[in-house]
């Protein structure tokens, strides 16, 4: 190409590079890495390699774009655009060919190809690359003369059409391939499996015509729930997800009563392997009727899960992920055939686990690292998933590290005198008037909150039944700063003279939420959970900042349901996560499932996670020393020595009482120095 050849530049993309005239389009778009999807190979049948001209002047990019810089509409395009149909303004760019300086558009939409599929469940862009590619031949007919086998001329046209060498063949196709080739009249698509670019690629399907279907699955197996996306490798648009309980729970509701199932089970492990890989298989039914799609279709399919989940839905024992030293059975990721665990796609389908970060820390954290990015950036993340363990993954591009924490079930509201599961009746916000102490509190199925107008008859039919995570946070950060409980999680039996709704109980004091056909109170026992659960979640990050050798953190990622319902302030105030701006403290979702997604439609972000996790420093809550130190700090609200700067701007935080305890250089005098 020369200086004074024709200036191309590709939208969103925004690559941009000068061809010959006569180049088309897309040989254009592929020597300058746009990805525009061809299924045909440039024979202007599929239909996938549309583009649309943009005309004007584009003063920004020095390019006049016009209508007559394409060549107008050949025959094999009107042939196209007659048997199916090619909307208004869209080409073929395998056929369309330069004649002067363009803005091409590769449309995102989900019609047709795209180089950047929809917004997923997050709000980014995911480029697609997917280790399946579908390729269209046409392959010689047999000739007695020269007796190469059917099989054999096929690999000849993907070799000369395609490029791909020195493929393999999944066997299932053997007995099938003069069938398919015979019915579609010489003329076939074959599926092309090929994760590692270096490695050899694989035949996985084959059929008659031109095929121009490929799906996949994202799935994020969780204790409590299975979520999955379906998905076209083709366009990258979502079209259909749905998600279920993990019908495991019925062998154990947390992670370790599973383990133990397994251990006290001869066919435990068994019976639960088939139960995930049931609900999974009937999930993607479900997708399937849901898309209009035909599961056969489906090719590929990503999967994170925590290390039980993982073991068990691979069919392993997770009894070693019971004890010390917590040994995977395998921590890599995994590229298996789906047939081998058990599920009905099509026969060649391939699925991809991403790898485990360790014993303690699945490949769901892993995935939700890939999605949030913190070794993509230099601000200090700390990326948390909150359930029964906890997993913390924190650092930046120039180091990581990664643990988790037995935070126990106290956030899911197990433990707790009044918790329950989030669910219609829960008690889901709470605030305390700190003049009076009387409480309102916002329930989940009801509008207004329980101090407005029409509450009571909103509520009849959910009734008001207990309190679910998000709230036991908010209520116990809403006791200690109305003066309710002291720093140290005492419930001040002094309050009672204030307020009838402070009880005496025995030795120890709760306070009165609700009083209906359920009483809920917040025991001194209830605090005493949440105050371990949370010193064991922040004992669990500091001791990864002490290993980073950092006091502070720039942003923070709350990944997981819990996340999503907590306010961040209330998690601050209890001293769950460590100070920082408030502003840049988000909750993600289900940012595993979105890993998922991102390694299934592009396989460059499965080599990423697979170095990422390469490099994550593994840390041993258990076995390190310190922990122990921290946690007894972190039973503090927030703590007892570190300070909350950020926090303590945008909340007035209580006086410190009792001295003794604010042993530090932090907090305590920052907070005070605040309302001077
Ligand atoms: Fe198939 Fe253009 S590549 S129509």
């Amino acid at each position: 190409m020369t200086e004074t050849d024709p200036l191309v530049l590709f939208m969103p993309s925004g690559k941009r590079g000068r061809f010959p005239v006569g180049t088309t389009v897309l040989d254009a778009a592929r020597q300058l890495g746009v990805y525009v999807e061809s299924v045909c190979g440039g024979r202007a049948t599929c239909g996938r390699c549309q583009i649309e001209v943009q005309e004007g002047h584009f003063a920004k990019h020095g390019i006049t774009s016009a209508e007559e810089h394409i060549s107008p509409l050949g025959a094999k395009e009107r042939r196209y655009a007659e048997v199916r149909t090619l909307p208004a303004g869209r080409r073929l760019s395998c056929s369309a060919t330069i004649k002067g300086d363009l803005v091409v558009d590769v449309p995102p939409d989900t019609v047709v190809n795209a180089q950047v599929i929809r917004k997923a469940t997050s709000d980014r862009l995911i480029e697609r690359n997917p280790a399946i590619q579908l390729c269209y031949v046409e392959v010689d007919e047999p000739d007695m003369h020269k007796p190469l086998g059917d099989l054999d001329r096929l690999n000849v046209m993907l070799e000369r059409d395609w490029g791909f060498r020195d493929l393999l063949v999944a066997s299932h196709l053997l007995p099938k391939v003069q069938g398919i080739l015979r019915k579609g009249n010489w003329a076939v698509t074959a599926a092309i499996h090929r994760d590692v670019e270096t490695d050899r690629p694989h035949l996985v399907a084959l059929w008659p015509g031109l095929h121009n279907e490929a799906y996949g699955i994202a799935c994020d197996i969780g204790s409590t729930t299975i979520a999955l996306h379906l998905v076209s490798l083709l366009s990258g648009r979502v079209i259909a997800s749905s998600g279920s309980a993990n019908p495991q729970i019925r062998f154990g509701e947390d992670l370790m009563s599973r383990v133990s199932y397994v251990m006290m089970n001869p066919d435990g492990r068994e019976a639960m392997t088939r139960a995930v890989r049931q609900a999974i298989n009937e999930l993607i039914e479900k997708a399937c009727i849901e898309g209009g799609i035909d599961r056969q279709s489906i090719l590929n399919a990503t999967f994170v899960a925590n290390p039980i989940m993982h073991h068990l839905f691979l069919g392993i024992d997770p009894t070693e992920l019971g004890q010390a030293p917590f040994a995977l059975a395998v921590s890599g990721a995994l590229d298996i055939w789906a047939r081998d665990v058990d599920l009905s796609l099509n026969p060649g389908a391939r699925v991809y686990m991403l790898p485990c970060i360790a014993g303690h820390v699945g490949a769901d954290a892993a995935a939700a690292t890939l999605a949030e990015g913190p070794h993509r950036q230099d601000r200090m993340m700390l990326l948390v998933d909150v359930g029964t363990n906890a997993e913390i993954v924190l650092g930046n591009r120039h180091r990581m590290v990664a643990a988790s924490s037995p935070t126990g079930p106290a956030f899911e509201g197990a433990e707790i005198s009044g918790g329950q599961r989030a669910a219609p009746g829960a008690i889901e916000r709470v605030r305390i008037d700190p003049a009076t102490l009387e409480p309102r509190f916002r329930v989940i199925g009801v509008e207004p909150w329980s101090d407005e107008e029409g509450f009571a008859e909103a509520s009849e039919t959910t009734g008001v039944t207990g309190i679910c995570g998000s709230a036991i946070i908010e209520v116990v950060a809403e006791m200690y700063l109305t003066g309710i409980i002291t720093e140290d999680g005492v419930v001040d039996g002094t309050m009672a003279a204030r307020s009838p709704r402070i009880l005496e109980t025995g030795r120890t004091f709760s306070y009165l939420l609700h009083q209906g056909a359920q009483t809920i109170t917040v025991t001194q026992n209830d605090v005493r959970a949440i105050q371990l659960a949370k010193a064991a979640l922040y004992a669990g990050i500091k001791l990864l900042m002490e290993k980073l050798g950092v006091d502070s953190v720039d942003t923070i990622r709350f990944a997981g349901a819990f996340g999503s319902f907590i306010d961040p302030k209330y998690a601050m105030v209890l001293g769950l996560i460590p100070d920082c701006d408030l502003a840049e403290v988000k909750a993600v979702g289900n940012a595993a499932g979105t890993g998922a997604l991102m390694a299934l439609l592009n396989r460059n972000h499965r080599r990423e996670v697979e170095e990422t996790v390469r490099t994550i420093e593994k840390i041993e809550t258990a076995l390190e020393p310190r922990f122990q130190e921290l946690f007894v700090n972190a039973m503090a609200l927030p703590n007892k020595v570190d300070g909350f700067p950020n926090l303590a701007a945008a909340v007035t935080l209580p006086e410190r009482r009792g001295g003794g305890s604010d042993t530090g250089d932090g907090g305590g005098r920052r907070r005070r120095r605040n309302r001077e």
